[in-house]
Formats: C-alpha cells, sequence, structure tokens
C-alpha cells in the first residue's frame, strides 16, 4: 500500500469531500489525522470511525476556524495535509512539506481571496501546494445525512425548487478526494488543477436520470417558465489527466448520488 507508515491530515473531516479523503488515505494505507469540529457529535464522528482501516490508523481532532490555532495540534509532525473546511486558515506548520486545498465555493472575490491566501502562506513557508477547483461535486454520500451539495440535484428530483436553466460542471466526489490524494503522491503534482468530468445543463442531467430512474417525476420546465434547452460550454481538465485521473461518468455519479438519498430517504423512487 502505497500510504503505509505515512501520516497526512485532513481538516474538516466530516465534510461530504473530506470523509472521502479519509476513507480513500485510509484504504492505501496511511495514517490519518483528521479535524471534526465537534468530537462530542457522534452524527459527525462515528461514520468515521467505522471506515475501514480507522480503528487502527485514523485520529480524530476537534478544530474549530474562529479559534486561532485550534489546528495546530493537527498538523503537528505531519509532512502533507489537505485543508478542506470552509475557509483557508494559517497554521504552525514547521514539519509540513505539501499541502492541498480546495478552491471554496464562496462568492467569487471571496473565494478568490481565500485561494491566494493560500498560495501567500504556501510560498512563505516552502510548501508545495496544490490547488483543486473541483466542478459541482456529485455522488455517493458516506456521512448519515446530506450536506448543500445535495441540494442542486435535490431541487431537480423532488420538484421544490425547479432548476435553473444553466449548464454546470460536475464532478465525482471519489475523483475530488483521489485528486488530494494525486497531490501528496505525484511529486511533479503543482499548481491549480481543474477537476471536472464534464459539463451539463438540467436538460441532460433529466434526460440521464430519466433514463437511469424511469419512475422519477422530473420537470419539464426551467424555473422562469421557459422550455428546457441543450446549453453547452467545455472545461479543460486536461492538466489534471495528465496526473493519469479517469473519471467517474456523470451517469455513474448520479445514480450513486440517488441511491444515497433514497437511503437517507430523501427521495422516493
Ligand atoms: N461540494 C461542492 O460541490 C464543492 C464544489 C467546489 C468547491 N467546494 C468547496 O469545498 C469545500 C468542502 O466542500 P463540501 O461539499 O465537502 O462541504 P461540507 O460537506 O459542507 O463540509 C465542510 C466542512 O467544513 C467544516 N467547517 C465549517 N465551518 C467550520 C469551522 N468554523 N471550523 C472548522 N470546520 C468548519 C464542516 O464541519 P461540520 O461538519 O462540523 O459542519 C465540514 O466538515 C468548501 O470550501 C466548498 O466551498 C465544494
Amino acid at each position: 500500500m502505497s500510504g503505509e507508515g505515512k501520516v497526512v491530515c485532513v481538516t474538516g473531516a466530516s465534510g461530504y469531500i473530506a470523509s472521502w479523503l479519509v476513507k480513500l488515505l485510509l484504504e492505501r494505507g496511511y495514517t490519518v489525522k483528521a479535524s471534526v469540529r465537534d468530537l462530542n457529535d457522534p452524527r459527525k464522528t462515528e461514520f468515521l470511525e467505522a471506515l475501514d482501516g480507522a480503528k487502527e490508523r485514523l485520529h480524530l481532532f476537534q478544530a474549530n476556524l474562529l479559534e486561532e490555532g485550534s489546528f495546530d495540534a493537527v498538523v503537528m509532525d505531519v509532512k502533507a495535509f489537505s485543508m478542506l473546511h470552509l475557509q483557508f486558515c494559517a497554521l504552525e506548520v514547521s514539519s509540513v512539506k505539501r499541502m492541498s486545498i480546495l478552491v471554496s465555493q464562496q462568492p467569487y472575490g471571496c473565494c478568490r481571496q481565500n485561494e491566494n491566501a493560500a498560495w501567500d502562506f504556501s510560498k512563505e513557508h516552502g510548501i508545495d501546494m496544490i490547488a483543486i477547483n473541483p466542478g459541482m461535486v456529485t455522488g455517493p454520500f458516506l456521512q448519515p445525512s446530506a450536506t448543500l451539495s445535495a441540494e442542486v440535484i435535490l431541487s431537480l428530483v423532488n420538484g421544490i425548487d425547479p432548476f435553473p436553466n444553466m449548464v454546470i460542471p460536475w464532478i465525482d466526489v471519489r475523483d475530488v478526494a483521489y485528486s488530494h490524494i494525486v497531490a501528496f503522491e505525484i511529486a511533479s503534482a503543482s499548481g491549480r488543477y481543474c477537476v471536472v468530468e464534464r459539463t451539463a445543463g438540467c436538460c441532460e442531467l433529466i434526460r440521464i436520470l430519466t433514463e437511469l430512474f424511469p419512475t422519477l417525476q422530473l420537470p419539464d420546465k426551467c424555473s422562469n417558465g421557459s422550455p428546457l434547452i441543450q446549453l453547452k460550454y467545455d472545461v479543460s481538465n486536461e492538466k489534471v489527466k495528465g496526473l493519469g485521473i479517469e473519471f467517474v461518468p456523470l451517469e455513474v455519479s448520479l445514480k450513486d448520488a440517488i441511491e444515497s438519498f433514497k437511503e437517507m430517504k430523501l427521495v422516493s423512487l
């Protein structure tokens, strides 16, 4: 196993993307130091503690972005970490050589500021940094309840809030997590990676979902009442594919997402 004997740190470990990263790291033999906001909340910790390898190699810590110095103990003595909670924060990082961050989904100015702060920090501390810029993340959930990421698909599937007729770049949660692992394992990986399997508008989503789950009641109009039309733009994923990542097709991601929602009783089929 490639991660045997290596310790990495993941912040925001109970989140949608981060929990998949913890799972994949454990499967590869890494020891994982992971932070959650509340160690006493079993809904945030039990599913992580139940992962294969967790008993032996997962160490949970409590850390909150709003408390200065809170993450220092988590990164102490690790060579690599992924910061996956909502916003970049400076850390005490004497041993760290590599770090990866997720480009946040906050409003553009905010997220650019956040990413720039991470680049400045990595330069200042001589850390190799990789920024993963994912599209809209979908796919299966490890957590017992869905987070914000679920809302786009749920609003379409449940027809609560009809889907806007816009094109969205999509990526599977497992691929986003795996991109962070590549950031640790491939020394030549550097800079910013757009991680997108394909772009698809609601027409395309409805076509795929209807084929997968014919009993779903899907909308036939956009939120403004206009007919659904096929829209398209592309995002290049050449750079990340150069690292040898093969993406999970959107059809599989959507199928697995809906299966998770079914288990959480958020959709009925
Ligand atoms: N999901 C997407 O489609 C997508 C796409 C592009 C970029 N991103 C970015 O990727 C990051 C993770 O996304 P996600 O979908 O995995 O989000 P998520 O499931 O909501 O997870 C966010 C994590 O941040 C933690 N957190 C929130 N406030 C915190 C605080 N004050 N201190 C410490 N931890 C805190 C949460 O802890 P609790 O569990 O305790 O709440 C949770 O573990 C976000 O920055 C998001 O903007 C997401």
